[in-house]
Parts: C-alpha cells; sequence; structure tokens
C-alpha cells in the first residue's frame, strides 16, 4: 500500500540528493486527511535530510524544499508535486491510490498495514507483557481494570507486528494478607459463602479481620503466626491457601474470560518466596546488603555507598517482601525465557519500585535489566455502580452491560437481536475501553457513564455502530470479487478515507514507540467519522450494479481495517445493534 508509494517518492528524492532510498522513505510520511478540502498524500520534511550537499546551498528551509521540488517531477505513481513550509508534498495518482489501497487490504486481511517496510524492520522477539495481577483477598480495583486492558492492548500490539508474546499475571497471592485471611476465616469465614462468591467473600473477611486485627494486637499476632506457618510450608495453612488461591483464580478467568483477556502464565509473588533467598545470597555476594538499625536488610542503592538512597529486602522477622519476590521474579524469566523486552503495567504510585527493582538488576550484572519497562498509569476518579463504590470488576462489566442494554431498549434498536445481552456487553466494554484509552495514561481522569456510552462523540459506541453500520450492508447484496470496476470510486469522500489508511502503520508505530493507545484511539474516531460521511454520501441500494459492487467493496474493506484495530484494544466488532 502505502510501501509503493513511499518508494516511488524516496527513489526519486535519492537520485536527487545523493542519500540511499531507504534512509529517504524513513522521513516520508502520509499526511493527516483534513475533511473540508483534498490534502497531498504524502510529505516529505527537507530538515530531515539536511546534511546533504545538494541543498545546503539554500538558504532557509522553505527554499530548500522549492529547490528539491523542482528538481522531481511527476510520473506514473507521482501526480502532483508542491511545496508547503519546509515540505515538498506529494500527491499520487487517484486511480492508482484507489486500487492499489483497496486491493491491499482484500489481499492482507488482518495483517493490513503490519507488514509494511516501516513496521517490517522493527526488532522482532520474545516480548513479556506481565499485567493484570490482581491481589487475592485485596480490592479488585480500577487500576486493576486498567492494567488489564492496556497490558492487552500492549501484548495485541506486539503480537501483532510479529513479536512472540508471554502474557503473564503476577497474582498478589502471598503476603501478610494471607496470614490475615488464615485468621480471619477462622472467625468469620463460611465455606458456603466462599463457594457462592470467593473474591466477595474473601475480600469481605479481610476487610473485617483488617479492622478487628488493628484494635487487637492477639489478632494481629496470630496473623502473623499463620504467615509463619505458611512460610514454613505447613500443610494445613498451605491447603487453605491454595483453596483460596483456586476459587480466586477461577473467578478471575472468567471475568478476563468477558474481557476477551487470556494469560500464558500465572505465576504470582508465591511462586518466588523461595526464590528470594537466592536474591538475597546474590546481593550478599555483591556486597551490597547492609542492616539498618531497625534490623531489616537493606540494599544500599545510593552513589556514594552512604545509605542515602536504599531498599529493605528483608523484614527485622526474616519474612520476604515484595521487592525482593520481584527481583526472584525477574531473574527467573531472563533464566527461563530469555526475553528480549519485559513489560510491566501497573500504576503510577509504582514507579518508584520499578526503578528500584530495575537498578537492583543493574547491581546484580543482569544484562536483561536494561529490557525491562515500566508503563504507567493514572488513576480512575468516579467509576461507582448502581451497588456503590466499585470494588470488583465483574460489577463495572455488569454495569456497563446494564445501562448499554437499556440505552439500546430506549432507542429500540435492540428488539430484532439474536442476542441483545451479549451485543451489550460488547460494546459497554468497547464503551470502558475507548473512555480509558483516550487521553495520555499517565494521567487521572474522571469516569463518567453517560459520556462513555453515548453513541455520537469519541466513544467505543460510535466505533462499534460504525462497524455494525458496514457490516450491515453485505447483507444488501452479494459482493462478487473478481472484475471490480475501481474507476467508479473517484469521490472525495472515498480519497479522504483511504488517504486516512495510507496513515495506519505510522500510527500503529506511534503507538509502539511510547505504548500509548491514544494515537490509534484518535485515529480511529478520525476513521469513522470519514466512513460516516462516505456512507451517507455513497449508497449501494440504488446504484448500478457495477457502482454498488465497487462501493461495497470499499466499505467492506474499510470494515476490515476498523475490526482489525478494535480487536487491538481488546474490543469484539459487534455486527448488529
Ligand atoms: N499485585 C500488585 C498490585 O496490585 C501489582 C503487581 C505488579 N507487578 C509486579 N511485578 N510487581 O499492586
Amino acid at each position: 500500500m502505502a510501501c509503493l508509494f513511499r518508494r516511488a517518492i524516496a527513489e526519486q528524492v535519492s537520485r536527487v540528493v545523493g542519500l540511499p532510498s531507504e534512509t529517504v522513505a524513513k522521513s516520508i510520511q502520509a499526511v493527516p486527511v483534513h475533511r473540508k478540502h483534498e490534502s497531498p498524500d504524502f510529505q516529505l520534511f527537507v530538515n530531515s535530510l539536511l546534511d546533504d550537499g545538494h541543498l545546503d546551498a539554500a538558504s532557509s528551509l522553505p527554499e530548500k524544499a522549492q529547490r528539491l521540488a523542482s528538481k522531481l517531477k511527476c510520473d506514473s505513481v507521482i501526480s502532483e508535486i508542491a511545496t508547503a513550509r519546509g515540505s515538498v508534498t506529494f500527491k499520487v495518482n487517484r486511480e492508482l491510490l484507489i486500487k492499489t489501497v483497496l486491493n491491499k487490504i482484500t489481499q492482507d486481511g488482518t495483517q493490513y498495514g503490519l507488514n509494511t517496510d516501516l513496521l517490517c524492520g522493527l526488532h522482532k522477539g520474545k516480548t513479556i507483557v506481565e499485567f493484570s495481577s490482581p491481589n487475592i483477598a485485596k480490592k479488585f480495583h480500577v487500576g486493576h481494570l486498567r492494567s488489564t486492558i492496556i497490558g492487552n492492548f500492549i501484548a495485541n500490539l506486539k503480537e501483532a507486528v510479529g513479536n512472540e508474546v508471554l502474557r503473564i499475571n503476577y497474582l498478589g497471592d502471598w503476603g501478610l494478607q494471607f496470614g490475615l485471611l488464615g485468621t480471619g476465616f477462622s472467625l468469620y469465614g463460611s465455606e458456603e459463602d466462599l463457594k457462592a462468591n470467593p473474591l466477595e467473600h474473601l475480600f469481605n473477611v479481610y476487610v473485617k479481620i483488617n479492622e478487628a486485627a488493628e484494635q487487637d494486637e492477639n489478632l494481629k499476632q496470630s496473623a502473623m503466626e499463620f504467615l509463619g506457618r505458611l512460610e514454613g510450608g505447613e500443610k494445613q495453612a498451605l491447603s487453605l491457601w491454595t483453596h483460596f488461591r483456586d476459587l480466586s483464580i477461577q473467578e478471575y478467568a472468567k471475568i478476563y474470560k468477558r474481557l476477551g483477556v487470556h494469560f500464558n502464565e500465572y505465576s504470582g509473588e508465591s511462586f518466588y518466596k523461595e526464590k528470594s533467598q537466592h536474591v538475597l545470597d546474590l546481593l550478599k555476594n555483591k556486597g551490597v546488603l547492609k542492616q539498618t538499625e531497625n534490623g531489616n536488610v537493606v540494599v544500599d542503592l545510593s552513589e556514594g555507598n552512604d545509605l542515602s538512597s536504599y531498599k529493605t529486602v528483608v523484614r527485622s522477622d526474616g519474612t520476604s517482601l515484595y521487592i525482593t519476590r520481584d527481583v526472584a521474579a525477574a531473574i527467573d524469566r531472563m533464566e527461563k525465557y530469555n526475553f528480549d523486552e519485559m513489560i510491566y503495567v501497573t500504576d503510577k504510585s509504582q514507579q518508584t519500585h520499578f526503578q528500584q527493582l530495575f537498578r537492583i538488576l543493574e547491581i546484580l550484572g543482569k544484562k536483561h535489566a536494561d529490557r525491562c519497562h515500566h508503563v504507567p498509569f493514572g488513576r480512575v476518579q468516579g467509576m461507582q455502580t448502581r451497588k456503590g463504590d466499585v470494588i470488583f470488576l465483574e460489577d463495572v462489566l455488569d454495569e456497563a452491560r446494564a445501562r448499554m442494554l437499556q440505552n439500546m431498549s430506549d432507542t429500540s434498536t435492540s428488539k430484532d437481536l439474536e442476542d441483545p445481552t451479549g451485543t451489550a456487553e460488547k460494546i459497554g466494554i468497547a464503551a470502558l475501553i475507548v473512555q480509558d484509552f483516550k487521553g495520555p495514561l499517565m494521567s487521572d481522569y474522571n469516569f463518567d457513564w453517560h459520556r462513555a456510552l453515548q453513541s455520537f462523540g469519541d466513544t467505543g459506541v460510535f466505533l462499534q455502530y460504525t462497524h455494525a453500520r458496514l457490516h450491515s450492508l453485505q447483507s444488501l447484496q452479494k459482493l462478487e470479487k473478481n472484475d471490480i470496476d475501481m474507476s467508479c470510486l473517484q469521490e472525495p469522500s472515498v480519497v479522504f478515507t483511504l488517504q486516512h489508511l495510507l496513515r495506519y502503520d505510522e500510527v500503529i508505530l506511534q503507538c509502539l514507540e511510547d505504548y500509548q493507545p491514544r494515537y490509534l484511539v484518535n485515529y480511529l474516531m478520525g476513521l469513522g467519522h470519514l466512513i460516516n460521511v462516505a456512507h451517507r454520501a455513497l449508497p449501494v441500494k440504488g446504484s448500478t450494479e457495477e457502482v454498488a459492487q465497487a462501493r461495497l467493496l470499499f466499505f467492506k474493506n474499510v470494515q476490515m481495517v476498523l475490526a482489525n484495530a478494535m480487536k487491538l484494544f481488546g474490543i469484539t466488532p459487534v455486527t448488529n445493534m
């Protein structure tokens, strides 16, 4: 698609400026579409080619651009060459544009835009994405929902461009909360309630015992003892722990299934409790362990070895810590998977934790240390459900589905649907995801059900509507793939839409650079608006057979690209709504 055009432009430019055409190609960008008037298709900023002798003579950037433009010629691919400030702009032959982009989508299907020159050159390797990672018994808060959908997006994206991706859920399944839970369950637990709703029951027990232990030293003591029994590997304590853990994972799995998320591995903190000792030995051998006055063992992270910055790795009572288990987990994954990149997705309150983790890995001389990245995100405020303050992710999903079902029945669109609840769920989840992905991940934002579920504006509902509308065209007439005359697709709304599709790989690349989904959200909203305009302007019904077929192909192919991108977000496109 865009490759053919970029290559043709780069070849000409390369002859003039004497740089390899692959180098020039990297500086050529598709021009964002202007919805009111037709823009050129590609631009080349001359400042990116400055060190070249041919352009130096001219003084200002616009002059350089003009000088370069004057040396280029239109040919069978390039139909217009112009300049705009510091860039040379190119328009490609319209008929060729339409044919090339549409044929490429037909040919590549779900791979459209992912195998271009721009993306093929990327390093492809093994990527670990660690995400979601809820803490058993503690609140599965909105932060975990964010981690789940953001991590899933990053994993999908990495996979789409050819990496081998391993999805790990690092469950919070060890630590003092299990001491409390063990004690709490003997006081307030019920096997029946546990079976009926494990997450809620464990959470309730946890809240109760936490409150009680605040007041009662004996309870605190007993919780520590229970943790001691666990860490000592006592059978009875371990079997209760396994029971809680298994039931919780079963519940999580149900939620992940609703979200279309899967994991290759559930290896929680508990898995690394023994390996922590090995970490301590390594640190000791490096001579970076120190004991503080209160008996904690710490790693000195300061430059001057003066403990001006440090991290505790063993409590004075000998129990292991979150950071120690994380170091053990990272080393274990390096040895097991020899990954090229590992991405941790958590809220921004853990930024320092991950900086310290990576620093410790570096101190230990692990070459994988600089292959580890943390993708932090901000807080969500105001996500309440009818049940009150959100506690469980399941409630959020139920609420999104119920509200969407209500909206659908208000507009009576749902009456002919085969599965209105399932459809409402897919649209509701799309709404949650798009609302979450719209801004920079680091920003906190206020969640607003009403805004998220609007069918107009930049919402997931709008994307679903657009997709369903395009799909419904396919029921009007069968598309006979061969011999479609694309020359009857010269309307501006077609050209604008296809120009927009030229930029798809650039947007994917942008997302890969800093893992921010907002570029793709923006892009899809743009695509949605363009294709809706085209949909109004270009009826299929009532057109001649030839025109109808060409339009059907156009709409079908745009629907394909839209669906591909929605799936990267973790959205399941609906075909009816
Ligand atoms: N369970 C943690 C929490 O809920 C998140 C785990 C993040 N990953 C890690 N390797 N520390 O806060």
